[in-house]
């Protein structure tokens, strides 16, 4: 089962200096989802968003949070980002050990618990998790950096996690999205769509939001 296409602006090309106003324009141009990135300069060579951001954020949004964690102890900071406003947790299986563990904790506290790979990482690193998770994130460029370009060969692993018996209805992919790439994305398989530099960086952002959907409905429509 293939969930419905869901546009995920990643508020890290957003300008931060208008944050407020950044939000309220992609929930109103008809944002799913927000995407919000927290890098930690250890797992990603990068420092971005903490727990406070995120609150702020929540009370301000009028669609749901998926906070994408690219830290390296994403356990000691669950609680954090959960009491912020999370709807979504997504962690990164290479800063894991036992993820099972994580996962399940994630639940308890009430939020839904996605898993994202590296370029490099393969399918056969979530396998076991796959049935508890709600949603993989396939990261399509190196995590920790905005305007990077897309790296098509990532999109064999979103065929091969959809031939997969426990596949979550929800597979995102982040990193490089565009009205270019778009296309070969939705076709592979993916329905939630992150996108920071080619929304907010775009002449008209608002537009873009529903330029992006029209696209991606394209590919479902000839699936
Ligand atoms: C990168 C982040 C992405 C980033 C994507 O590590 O995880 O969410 O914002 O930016 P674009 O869409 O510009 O590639
Ligand atoms: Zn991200």
């Amino acid at each position: 089962m293939i969930s419905p296409i869901k546009i995920a602006p990643s508020l890290l090309s957003a300008d931060f200096a208008m944050l407020r106003d950044e939000i309220e324009m992609v929930c109103e141009a008809g944002a799913d989802i927000l995407h919000l990135d927290v890098m930690d300069g250890h797992f990603v060579p990068n420092i971005t968003i903490g727990p406070c951001v995120v609150e702020a954020v929540r009370k301000v949004s009028s669609v749901p949070l998926d906070v994408h964690l690219m830290i390296s102890d994403p356990e000691k900071y669950l609680d954090s980002f959960v009491k912020a406003g999370s709807d979504w947790i997504t962690f990164h299986i290479e800063a894991l050990s036992e993820p099972q563990k994580f996962i399940e904790r994630a639940k308890s506290l009430g939020v839904k618990v996605g898993v994202s790979l590296k370029p490099q990482t393969t399918v056969a690193a979530i396998e076991k998790i796959l049935p508890l998770v709600d949603l993989v994130l396939v990261m399509s460029v190196e995590p920790g950096f905005g305007g990077q370009s897309f790296r098509p060969e990532v999109l064999a692993k979103v065929q091969e996690l959809r031939s997969a018996a426990s596949c979550p209805p929800d597979i995102g992919m982040d990193g490089g999205l565009n009205l270019d790439t778009v296309p070969q994305v939705v076709k592979s398989g993916v329905n939630v769509l992150v996108a920071g530099s080619a929304i907010f960086h775009a002449q008209d952002p608002e537009a873009m939001v529903g330029k992006l959907r029209e696209v991606a409905l394209k590919e479902v429509v000839s699936l």
